[in-house]
């Protein structure tokens, strides 16, 4: 949803890695970094951009903003002379209060033009504070809700005459949730910003500091970087990070240095950020995995920082998360409940908040989130800690809020996500709950350590073997390729399967805009099996013939069932198995691996298929339509 970029710093200077050509004007090194700032946080998702400068030589403030794709507004700005600015904030916008036009995108400016504002959120009780605002004489312009703070900044700006004050008192007027960044002409080298229940993060640089809403915003400027608390006012100058809460009392944030390389946010030669991200997956396994064993083999996690006493006494697991984090969740169930012999419940945070769970201080409450900041999950993680559940997060992005709210952490170590659909992260995601799981054995008793090193070696050689699954992508391709016109696509998966074929479906619907269902193999005869005809195309994720319970062959027979009524058979299936060649109209193999943790591999052809189906269709992979990386809002 709504990236933001905020800089304080130098007219001129130093370029970006972008040199990008801003128009006529003076050498503009603000605007070239909110620029490139908007540019890294397009992965967010957005329908229209702009950008607000301030400098000393401004009467007003200078802005421009255009509906669409970030080029329509460089291209606007190429037609423009600006003058030099020392402060500058930038935003792309995910519509919610109006639609897309270049009247409701941001910035939005009061006090005569002086002042300028941007945000990310939705202000609940915007409706009443436009009836009083308009009242006092504010003349509005758009149709967001976005506007009355800027029409409040401004008067309160006028009672306190201090930007940082004013957006205090600002705070205190607004409910809903709200980032809000704003300039103004008569402090040309500042930039305030204000949190609350949405995400923002201070980059650190030297001579200038930035403001975005992720560190994705600034890290190509600087990888040093300041958590904020929740319901706190930052103001950056080009010298200054001062940080204070609601009621003006001074506060600290909490410093980081960004783990990852601007460089891994680029495509680095891929198509696309899906291709690049799923070529990173064995890395993205790799790393989740890296420094969790001591030198005798034990697990070991750092961060953890929950007493080994309570998670002993631990007594039910409920996984809380949304989309593709829920099926890493699903996955995660079945490999704890089966190591550790503890219940394990998956529940979508949104559900699971307004439905009254009962949870108490023996739950342990396992949050699963990519980017760290999903509203809904953030609200969930909430809801537990005040039921007193302890709430472990397993998250993938330094600097966020859902961890920053947590008593636990567990990192996954996919590195940067771009692409809207999610692959590495829910490859790490599984890799971590693995992780999760085999510590809670190895804690708790319910393995021997030689087991746990055992699994923990298989768990480690997967990297090579979902390797093996992305080279032999070609073949994925081309029967994508083929079916480009398909407008219905089913996937069938038993036992740790099951995910995986609802996450097999979710990359179709949210890549091709096919209409995609993903079942419990068990459950096609209870209903679904009435979907199929001639030629419906059905992928089926095939367990490994070794594994137990007569799993394999439950699925073999479901693939029979479905054939014998005219589906085009897609199966993915462990190099092999033969069992399954006289009913597949085509086969994906997999390299053998156990049971348990064959979703690292099944998924992978599911992904591919996806992304070849839509770029067959001509789609933008990276960006599908109406949708946006981080879901910052409920
Ligand atoms: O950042 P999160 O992991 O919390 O995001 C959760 C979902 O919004 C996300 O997985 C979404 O379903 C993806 N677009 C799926 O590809």
């Amino acid at each position: 949803m709504c990236g933001i970029v905020g800089y304080a710093g130098p007219g001129t200077g130093r370029r970006t890695e972008q040199d990008v050509d801003l128009g006529p004007g003076p050498s503009q090194r603000p605007l070239e970094v909110v620029i490139e700032g908007l540019r890294r946080l397009e992965y967010r998702g957005y329908d229209s951009a702009g950008v607000a400068l301030v400098g000393p030589d401004t009467e007003d403030v200078a802005f421009a903003k255009k509906a669409g794709k970030l080029v329509n507004l460089r291209t606007e700005l190429a037609d423009r002379s600006l003058p030099a600015a020392t402060a500058a904030v930038g935003h792309t916008r995910w519509a919610t209060h109006g639609g897309p036009t270049d009247g409701n995108a941001h910035p939005h400016l009061a006090d005569a033009g002086r002042l300028a504002v941007i945000h990310n959120g939705i202000i609940e009780n915007y409706s009443e504070l436009r009836r009083t605002l308009a009242a006092e004489g504010a003349t509005f312009r758009s149709e967001t809700d976005t506007e009355v703070a800027a029409h409040l900044l401004a008067r309160e700006y006028r009672a306190a005459g201090d930007l940082t004050a004013a957006m205090v008192a600002t705070a205190g007027h607004l409910r809903g949730t709200f980032t809000l960044l704003a300039v103004h002409a008569d402090a040309p080298d500042t930039v305030v910003g204000a949190r609350h229940d949405s995400p923002l993060v201070v980059g650190l640089g030297e001579g200038e500091n930035f403001l975005g809403s992720d560190v994705a915003a600034f890290v190509a400027q600087t990888k040093e970087a300041m958590e904020l608390g929740q319901d706190q006012v930052v103001t950056i100058t080009p010298t200054s990070v001062s940080v204070v809460d609601f009621e003006g009392r001074p506060a600290e944030g909490k410093r980081f240095t960004v783990d990852w390389d601007a460089a891994a946010a680029e495509k680095g030669g891929f198509e696309s950020f899906m291709d690049k991200e799923i070529h990173d997956q064995p890395q993205a396994v790799a790393d989740t995995l890296r420094g969790r064993t001591d030198a005798d083999g034990r697990i070991v996690l750092d961060d953890l920082r929950i007493d080994e006493a309570v998670l002993r006494s631990v007594d039910k697991i409920i996984v809380i998360a949304c989309g593709t984090a829920a099926y890493a969740g699903h996955v995660a169930k079945y490999a704890i409940e089966h190591w550790c012999r503890i219940p394990v419940e998956v529940e979508l945070a949104h559900e699971f908040r307004y439905r009254d769970p009962i949870v108490d201080a023996q739950t342990l409450v396992v949050a699963i989130s990519q980017s760290g900041e999903t509203m809904d999950t953030l609200m969930a993680v909430r809801h537990a800690r005040e039921q007193g559940a302890k709430v472990l997060a397993v998250v993938n992005t330094n600097g966020s809020t859902i961890p920053r709210e947590s008593d636990a952490v567990l990192y996954t170590h996919a590195g940067p996500e771009i692409a809207v659909a999610s692959t590495k992260a829910f490859l790490a995601q599984i890799t971590a709950a693995y992780v999760l799981g085999l510590y809670l054995a190895q804690l708790r008793g319910n393995k021997f350590p030689d087991e746990i090193a055992t699994t923990l070696d298989e768990l480690r050689d997967m990297a090579r073997k979902v390797q093996t699954v992305i080279e032999r992508g070609e073949y994925v391709r081309a029967t994508a390729r083929s079916m480009k016109d398909a407008d219905k696509v089913l996937f069938l998966g038993r036992h740790v399967g099951y995910p995986v074929a609802m996450e097999g479906a979710l990359k179709l619907k949210e890549l091709a805009y096919i209409h995609a269902e993903g079942f419990a193999a068990g459950e096609l005869k209870h209903g679904p099996i009435a979907l199929i005809d001639d030629g419906q195309p059905v992928f089926v994720v095939v367990p490994s013939p070794r594994g137990r319970d007569q799993l394999h062959s439950k699925v073999v027979s479901n693939i029979q069932e479905i054939r014998a009524r005219g589906a085009r058979t897609l199966v993915i299936a462990e190099d092999g198995d033969d069992d399954v060649r006289p009913y597949a109209d085509e086969i994906f193999w997999i390299p053998k691996a156990p049971t348990l943790l064959q979703p690292l591999l099944a998924v992978v052809p599911l992904q591919i298929f996806a992304m070849a189906l839509a770029t067959a269709k001509g789609l933008d992979v990276d960006q599908p339509r109406n949708l946006a990386k981080s879901v910052t809002v409920e």
